[in-house]
């Protein structure tokens, strides 16, 4: 017994060596901050599910993992995140962590889905009057339609802020890819009905076909591929608004040829992949950079950091160094193909400046308080 105890505190006292005394027997995880994450076998992940996948699985099972260390897109970093975890590690080896969401979230996410989806900006139009319907608003900046290409890959740097928001509303800072009628966004979001409070958090979305779904919650849905690193964890800490900004985060998509698939890098490291057959198209046509709020009434919730731009860094929310990638894998650190959209610039503005002076190639403000009346007052 008392060996068994003794065993039992030397385990937790040195878990971060100790790895399989503890990580090995557990199912759920939590990370630092208290949540709760599943370790999934890797093949189970629900995006096996995937008609284009069942094939996939048996010819790949174990190819993808060498084929990234041959890929461009090998890790550029042999960063771990045990630190991320309670246990100091993450999950087990060839699990990864999904979050554990419970059937009563589901449904109350499912309950307002369809309106309430993730969207892209190019459906709306400036200052649309019947904004009583209207429940999504963007302030970005994005490549312009008469200037269609074919994209490999986008990145941004995004500024890491803590806007207002009311459940069920959501604010997001975002990119988002558009392939034909399918997309990924990526970007941290404060969602309290996709998670548990009102902290900005790592989200993807992805809509394939009739498919769309948060992170992994679907067979469209990202493949992770790291024990360490899950979505939906809480960024931050949030930027003070004055004050030299306290976190960034940096987002990669790009298309690798090799195995024909996207991957997703998160702050320089590749964390999940997309198989491109589940899109409709292998290419992107244009991507957005911005903000997204939603809301069922007014007033919206408050995007970026709740204020109008002021066009400095230090008092905006903003998006910095964007990139694109083109058809034979150029990679354009300018971007001067964009225009900026806001939906309703009573609530929401952006701007852009490829000429800041400062190190941050072309950088996007955007924010504001999301008051929007329906009268042409001004609010400041
Ligand atoms: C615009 O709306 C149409 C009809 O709802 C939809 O099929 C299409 O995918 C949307 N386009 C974009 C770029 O979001
Ligand atoms: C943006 O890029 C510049 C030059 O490549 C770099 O010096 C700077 O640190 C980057 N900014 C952020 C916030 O990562």
């Amino acid at each position: 017994m008392l060996l068994f105890l003794l065993g039992y505190i030397l385990c937790f006292r040195d878990i971060a060596k100790l790895n399989n005394c503890f990580v090995d027997a557990a199912k759920v995880i939590k990370t630092i901050h208290g949540d709760s994450y599943e370790c999934v076998d890797i093949y189970k992940q629900r995006a096996f599910d995937h008609r284009t996948m069942r094939n996939h699985l048996l010819q790949h099972k174990m190819h993808w993992i060498s084929s990234l260390k041959n890929s461009k897109q090998k890790p550029k970093s042999d960063k771990k995140f045990g630190f991320l975890w309670e246990n100091g590690v993450g999950c087990p080896i060839n699990t990864v962590p999904i979050q554990k969401i419970t059937n009563d979230k589901l449904l109350r996410l499912n309950l307002h889905f369809d309106k309430y989806k993730p969207k892209g900006s190019w459906n709306f139009t400036n200052n649309q009057n019947s904004i009583n319907k209207i429940q999504h608003h963007f302030a970005v900046a994005r490549t312009k339609k008469g200037e269609r290409k074919n994209y490999n890959g986008a990145s941004m740097v995004v500024s890491v802020n803590d806007p207002e928001v009311k459940y069920p509303q959501f604010s997001s800072a975002r990119m988002h890819v558009q392939m034909g009628d399918d997309f990924i966004q990526v970007g941290w979001t404060i969602n309290p009905s996709l998670y548990p409070d009102f902290k900005p958090r790592s989200f993807v979305y992805t809509k394939a076909g009739k498919n769309q779904c948060y992170n992994s919650m679907c067979s469209s849905g990202i493949i992770l591929v790291r024990r360490d690193i899950p979505l939906g964890v809480i960024r931050g800490p949030p930027t003070v608004r004055g004050a030299k900004p306290s976190a960034y985060d940096t987002y990669r998509i790009l298309k690798d040829k090799a195995n024909d698939r996207w991957w997703l890098e998160f702050g320089g490291i590749n964390i999940g992949f997309w198989p491109s057959k589940i899109f409709q198209q292998s290419f992107a046509n244009d991507i957005e950079w911005g903000g997204e709020a939603y809301t069922a009434s007014l007033p919206g919730p408050q995007m970026g950091n709740g204020y109008f731009p002021l066009l400095d860094p230090n008092y905006d929310a903003h998006i910095c160094n964007i990139t694109t990638v083109d058809e034979n894998y150029k990679i354009d650190g300018m971007v001067k193909n964009i225009e900026t959209f806001s939906d309703n610039n009573h609530g929401y503005k952006v701007y852009e400046d490829l000429d800041s002076g400062l190190p941050v190639g072309h950088i996007i403000y955007f924010g504001g308080p999301g008051i929007i009346l329906k009268k042409d007052k001004k609010i400041m």
